[in-house]
C-alpha cells in the first residue's frame, strides 16, 4: 500500500536538534510502535525508509499504522544516521516527551492499587533495568521505581525497554519516598515464594546486582521472599528474578490487564 507523504513538519531535523536534549530517544520501529500504542507524545519521528517502516506497520502494528503514517517523515539515510548513536536496522528514530514526574508519582501512589510496583534497589546494570521495565509492561505492573544513582530513563535503559517505559510509571525515588503498600523484598534467605500469594498492592523489591538489598530497603520490608534455588547456586540474575516474581503474582490470581 502506498501512502501520500504526510505534511512535513516545517523542518524535522531542526525540531530534532531542538528537542534531543530533553526528549526520550525511541530507537527503531518497535520502540516507536510501543510508545505510540501506550500514548506517548511524539513530536518528531524520522525514517530513512518510510515505505519499509509502513510495511512493518502493516504486518505488525495495524492498530497504530495510521498514527505512524502521520508521524513518520522521510529523510536521507545520511541525515538519519547523523542523528542517532548507531543506525537501527529499521532506520526509524523518534523523540518522545518524557512523562511528568508528578503524573508518575500520582500513578504510583494511586489506591487501591490493582497491580504491584517493582522496586529495583540501587540497580547497576542498564540492560537489567530495561529488561525489567519490559517485564513490568508485559505483566501490567503499576510501575518500576529505582533507588540509587542509575537513571531509569537513560537511553540504554530505554533501548532495553523497547519503548515500553510509556506503558508503566518509571521513576527514581529515595527509599523513604516509596509509595505506600506492603513491601515484599526478594532475598534468598526469605520465605519460599511458592507458599505465598503476592497482593496486588505489593511493592516487589529486588536488590542490587552487586550487593543485594540495602539496609534501608530491608528496614522498610514487611516480608522477605525467596525464589526456589538449589543450595549450590548463590543467586539469580536481577531481571530473571523479577520475571519469576511477576509470573508468580500473575499465576496466583494477579492478571495482566
Ligand atoms: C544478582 S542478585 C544479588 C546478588 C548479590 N551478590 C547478593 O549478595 O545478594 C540480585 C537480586 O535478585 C534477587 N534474587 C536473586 N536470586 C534470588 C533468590 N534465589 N531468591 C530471592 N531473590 C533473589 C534479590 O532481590 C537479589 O538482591
Amino acid at each position: 500500500m502506498t501512502d501520500p507523504a504526510p505534511e512535513t513538519p516545517a523542518d524535522p531535523v531542526s525540531a530534532w536538534h531542538r528537542l534531543a536534549g530533553t526528549a526520550v530517544l525511541l530507537d527503531g520501529f518497535h520502540a516507536l510502535k510501543h510508545a505510540v500504542r501506550f500514548g506517548a507524545e511524539v513530536p518528531v519521528a524520522l525514517t530513512a525508509d518510510r515505505a519499509g517502516a509502513l510495511a512493518l506497520a502493516d504486518e505488525l502494528a495495524g492498530d497504530v499504522r495510521e498514527a505512524l503514517a502521520e508521524l513518520l517523515t522521510e529523510v536521507p539515510h545520511g541525515t538519519y544516521a547523523a542523528l542517532v548513536p548507531r543506525p537501527h536496522p529499521t532506520a526509524v528514530a523518534a523523540l518522545a516527551v518524557r512523562p511528568s514526574r508528578a503524573g508518575n508519582l500520582e500513578k504510583l501512589a494511586h489506591t487501591p492499587r490493582t497491580a504491584p510496583v517493582v522496586v529495583l534497589d540501587n540497580p547497576r546494570n542498564l540492560g537489567n533495568a530495561g529488561a525489567v521495565i519490559r517485564l513490568a509492561a508485559g505483566f501490567g505492573a503499576t510501575g518500576v521505581v529505582t533507588t540509587g544513582t542509575l537513571d531509569p530513563w537513560h537511553p540504554t535503559v530505554v533501548r532495553g525497554g523497547a519503548g515500553l517505559h510509556f506503558a508503566t510509571a518509571v521513576e527514581r525515588l529515595l527509599v523513604e519516598e516509596l509509595p505506600p503498600g506492603p513491601v515484599f523484598a526478594l532475598d534468598p534467605e526469605g520465605e519460599d515464594i511458592r507458599s505465598l500469594k503476592l497482593p496486588d498492592d505489593a511493592l516487589l523489591a529486588f536488590g542490587s546486582e552487586r550487593s543485594g538489598l540495602s539496609a534501608e530497603l530491608r528496614a522498610r520490608a514487611d516480608h522477605l521472599v525467596a525464589l526456589p534455588m538449589r543450595p549450590q547456586v548463590s543467586s539469580y540474575n536481577l531481571a530473571t528474578s523479577v520475571a519469576m516474581t511477576l509470573y508468580h503474582w500473575s499465576a496466583t490470581g494477579g492478571a495482566p490487564s
